[in-house]
């Protein structure tokens, strides 16, 4: 059965059918809403539900302030519906492409960053922050943020962290170039918010690193100048494994600050970074972040540390913490 999803204060309404999420069928009708995971866990999805009955599958299918997981929820009537935020997209704006292998490189013990390359004369149009899904050969997928800015358009980096059992990632340290992979972008609404001005907090634990690289290249290229803290939590130093990025938007970037945020006791004290977790260094470092942005990548747990932190500690307006939370496993 079809039911119309129509968002409250607005004529905007599109189709969903009773066993089709309603995050699923937003996307389809070219309709953008907050979300990361897609499996239940990260929130960015939650919204009100004013009118009408939705079904919810057990566990978290709806937040601790009533709202409700549009990518967990089915319909059973029409609905009126409230999320965060939402804005068109072409909905034919994703594409697949059959892309080869130039560069893997094992940046770190269990991090290797891949470089492929799209067919000649074709263009990956993303915006900095999203992601894409890798198509395995049993019909799964996995995700994995595009590391590169989007005006390196003829070519994908994609910092690929080791999981045990992972399927994909015990692939991955042996592919060659010249191996093909399949992939469809562009995924997510991690992106940078443009038209705003004030200073930005980026908090990101190992390859969480990925989507925000992203974001400050891109931020370089268009010549923005925002003050920017980046706190990068690992074990130790290895686990930053991309150091010269860094070193490039200290002396690029206008306003640019870095803390490392590492286990390793010796490792912190040499790079002059935060003995222990990213959420106890955005504490130490960040004494207010009222008119703040954050943006933050990394596990479900560390997400959600950080964000208590900022939002109940510091001052920080939750409508301003952008999320990008790293589940593994298939996409959904
Ligand atoms: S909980 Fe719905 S997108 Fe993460």
């Amino acid at each position: 059965m079809t039911y119309q999803i129509r968002i409250a204060g607005t004529d905007l309404h599109f189709a969903c059918e009773g066993n089709q999420n309603i995050l699923d069928a937003a996307l389809k009708a070219g309709i953008e809403m907050p979300y990361s995971c897609r499996k239940g866990v990260c929130g960015n999805c939650a919204g009100a539900v004013f009118a009408g009955e939705v079904e919810c599958p057990p566990p978290g299918e709806v937040t601790p302030s009533g709202k409700h997981l549009f990518c967990q929820c089915h319909p059973k009537s029409d609905l009126e519906i409230e999320p965060e935020a939402w804005h068109r997209v072409d909905p034919n704006a994703r594409k697949t492409f059959t892309v080869k292998v130039f560069r893997n490189t094992l940046a770190a013990e269990d991090v290797n960053v891949l470089q492929l390359r799209l067919p000649a004369g074709q263009r990956a149009r993303f915006k900095a922050g999203q992601y894409l899904q890798v198509a395995l050969s049993d019909g799964s997928r996995r995700s994995y943020s595009m590391a590169n800015p989007p005006h390196e358009s003829d070519m994908l980096q994609l910092h690929i962290r080791h999981v045990a059992g992972g399927q994909f990632t015990q692939i991955v340290p042996n592919l060659k170039a010249g191996d093909h992979l399949q992939v469809e972008l562009p995924y997510g609404s991690f992106e940078l918010k443009e038209e705003a001005q004030g200073p930005m907090l980026c908090v990101v634990g190992g390859t969480g690193f990925a989507p925000v690289k992203s974001l400050l290249d891109d931020m370089l290229k268009k010549g923005m100048k925002r003050r920017v803290t980046l706190v990068w939590g690992g074990r130790n130093r290895a686990g930053l494994y991309l150091m010269p990025a860094v070193e490039k938007w200290k002396k690029m970037l206008p306003g640019f600050n870095f803390i490392a945020a590492l286990e390793d006791p010796a490792d912190a004290a040499s790079l002059g970074g935060f003995l222990g977790r990213v959420d106890d260094a955005v504490r130490a470092n960040c004494p207010s972040l009222a008119g703040h942005e954050v943006y933050c990548c990394g596990s479900p747990g560390m997400v959600a540390s950080v964000k208590k932190v900022c939002v109940e500690e510091r001052g920080l307006d939750a409508h301003h913490f952008f999320s990008d939370v790293f589940v593994p496993g298939p996409a959904a």
